[in-house]
This record gives structure tokens, C-alpha cells and sequence, in this order.
């Protein structure tokens, strides 16, 4: 029977690995207004936390998203290559994408992942289900580079390259950093056979009420993920931050169109790792992550300025939330 393969090339127990990750972490720990990029959200409880984010009532993306791909499959599938490499970013549990596989039948699926040990069970259970499908799980820290490893890039060659980016991920980069990383995909689908593209799940502007709620759930779940962040801060780096002198804050930014989520000090307090410290007075907070809100023609406009084609654009009936389809080239 095939088995996936896996490549590895984000290894934090690696010593050039945590190097970075430890200069990485205190840089934004000390920094005046202390920030911490959200991909430290996702250990292996952080992936399983924000599964359950996604069965909130609150947390309208997920089924939204699902419910515009579900209803738009058809469409999307005479316009997506069949038998393409189907490139996963940030894949999580693996689940959107397995609901593309009958439509768009893969020749190869390759879900990337920075937390890559939570993509193995999925991915052997995936392959022993789609037998015919050859699969590769990357772990990969794609905000500093996409380059697969040269390997598996001859082992696609000649093949589509379809890549998949859904959940309004792409939401947790500044404008400027949402381009950058869409140029680098674009140059990764400018790789593979005609028909090449991007398939993107992007959430849209609406009223505080409905987006602030999807951030601050009333089982107290995202506040669980936020203050995970802390214990895996613990683990990397030996920072002694106690989760209790912590609590969870998310509000929407309506001028930049972005919902912050913080993390806030409830009384003053020191943290301690080695080589440093930092003292937080009551109030203060550590800021976790960034989540933009586009409009569907701003988007479309941050698409062409990365590169891809003028995409079509599916949205639900209430504009909540929005996929894109885009070519890698006009
Ligand atoms: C919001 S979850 C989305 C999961 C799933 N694709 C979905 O839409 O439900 C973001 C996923 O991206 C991964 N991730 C976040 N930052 C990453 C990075 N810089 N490099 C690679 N993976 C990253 C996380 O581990 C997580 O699985």
C-alpha cells in the first residue's frame, strides 16, 4: 500500500531551528508594545483548540466557507484542473480540503503545516482512503519561504499546481505581508502545467456584533487558544508565564479593518526566561494576532497586484464571507 511521505523542514527541537525561534519570541516579548506572530497559537493543543473553534456558533467561517464550496463545486470544478498537485497551506485537520478530493481528484495531495505532527493520523488515514491520490506532508513555516523540498517538486513536475488556502488565514498578514505571500505562491503555481492557480477562502468586512462574538465565544474556547500560546512560548523558550495572570481580549478595528486579539496582564507581572525578563504592568498585553477583513473587489485587486489572474469570486447570500478563484496567469 503507498504510505505518505514526510518532509520536515520546520523542526523546532532542530538547534538553527530554535535559535531563530528563541530570537523570534524575544524580540516581540520585548519589544515596547509586546507582540507574538499567531503561528505560536498552534502547538498540537493550539490545532486541536481551534478545531473547536470552528463548531462555535460564534465562529461563522468555517461553515460558511463550507456551505459557498459546497454550493459552488460544480462550477469550481470545471474551471480547476483535475489530477493537479493540490497544495494545502496551513492545512490543520486536512478536512476542507478531503471535501475537494471526489470533485477534483488529485494526482498528489501535499497539506503544509508549521504543527506537522498533527497532519500524520490525518494523512495515513487520507491515504488508505484515496489510495490513488500520492500524498506528502511538509512541515513548513511558510511565512519566511514556500520552497517545496527538490524532491517532491520532480516528483510534481509537469503537473498543475492548485493551491488551497482557505479559512481566511491569509487574514492574519498585514496588506503588504498578504501580497508578499501571495506573489510567493504565485511563483510556486507559475511552477506547474497550464490551468495552475490559487483557491482562497477570504473573510469580509461586516458589523462589530457579528465579527467580535466569532473571537470571543461565550464557552471561553478562543480564550483557552489565546492563553495556550503561553504554555507553548513556555515550552520553546523556557518562559515561565502562568496562563492565570493572563486574560483574553479581542476587539474590531474598524479603521484597519482587523480584528486584534491580545493577550492582557491582570495585574502587574514579570516573566522570566533565560538571559531575560520583562515586566508587564496591569493592562498591558502581549498582541497574538491580526485577522483582516477584505472587500471582495479589495481583494481582487491584492490578487492582480501578486501576480494572478482577475479571479472569480463566490460569496454566501449574506457577503459574510467569500472564494476566490484565481489563476497563477493571465
Ligand atoms: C486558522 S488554522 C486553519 C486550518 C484549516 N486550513 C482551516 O481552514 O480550518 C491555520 C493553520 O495554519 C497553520 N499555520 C499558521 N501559521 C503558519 C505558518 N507560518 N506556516 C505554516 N503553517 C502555519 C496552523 O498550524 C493551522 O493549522
Amino acid at each position: 500500500m503507498t504510505t505518505p511521505q514526510f518532509y520536515q523542514l520546520h523542526d523546532s527541537s532542530s538547534p538553527a531551528v530554535l535559535h531563530a525561534i528563541r530570537n523570534e519570541l524575544t524580540t516581540g516579548l520585548l519589544a515596547a508594545r509586546a507582540a507574538v506572530s499567531p503561528k505560536y497559537l498552534y502547538d498540537a493543543l493550539g490545532s486541536r483548540l481551534f478545531d473547536a473553534i470552528t463548531e462555535l456558533p460564534e465562529y461563522y467561517p468555517t461553515r460558511t466557507e463550507g456551505a459557498i464550496v459546497k454550493q459552488h463545486l460544480p462550477h469550481l470544478a470545471q474551471q480547476i484542473p483535475k489530477g493537479a498537485a493540490l497544495i494545502d497551506l496551513g492545512a490543520g485537520s486536512c478536512e476542507k480540503a478531503e471535501k475537494l478530493f471526489d470533485a477534483l481528484q488529485p494526482a498528489h495531495y501535499i497539506p503544509i503545516d508549521i504543527s506537522v505532527d498533527y497532519l500524520r493520523n490525518t494523512l495515513y488515514r487520507l491515504q488508505r482512503q484515496y489510495p490513488m491520490t500520492r500524498m506528502s506532508g511538509v512541515g513548513l513555516d511558510f511565512s519566511a519561504e514556500l520552497t517545496l523540498p527538490p524532491e517532491l517538486l520532480s516528483l510534481i513536475s509537469g503537473l498543475p499546481i492548485v493551491v488551497f488556502y482557505p479559512g481566511s488565514s491569509i487574514g492574519n498578514f498585514s496588506p503588504d505581508d498578504a501580497r508578499a505571500l501571495l506573489a510567493r505562491v504565485q511563483a510556486l503555481c507559475a511552477q506547474g502545467a497550464a490551468g495552475s492557480g490559487l483557491l482562497i477562502g477570504v473573510d469580509l468586512t461586516k458589523a462589530s456584533e457579528i465579527l467580535e462574538p466569532a473571537y470571543d465565544d461565550a464557552l471561553g474556547v478562543t480564550a483557552s487558544f489565546n492563553l495556550n500560546m503561553l504554555l507553548n512560548i513556555n515550552h520553546l523558550i523556557g518562559t515561565d508565564f502562568d496562563p492565570q495572570d493572563w486574560q483574553h481580549v479581542a476587539f474590531f478595528d474598524a479603521k484597519l479593518s482587523r480584528i486584534e486579539m491580545h493577550l492582557q496582564a491582570k495585574e502587574e507581572v514579570t516573566v522570566n526566561w533565560p538571559g531575560h525578563s520583562r515586566n508587564f504592568k496591569r493592562g498591558e498585553a502581549i498582541h497574538t494576532e491580526n485577522s483582516y477583513k477584505w472587500t471582495v473587489p479589495g481583494f481582487a485587486q491584492l490578487l492582480q497586484s501578486a501576480g494572478f489572474a482577475a479571479p472569480t469570486s463566490y460569496m454566501d447570500a449574506k457577503d459574510w464571507f467569500s472564494v476566490h478563484w484565481a489563476l497563477a496567469s493571465a
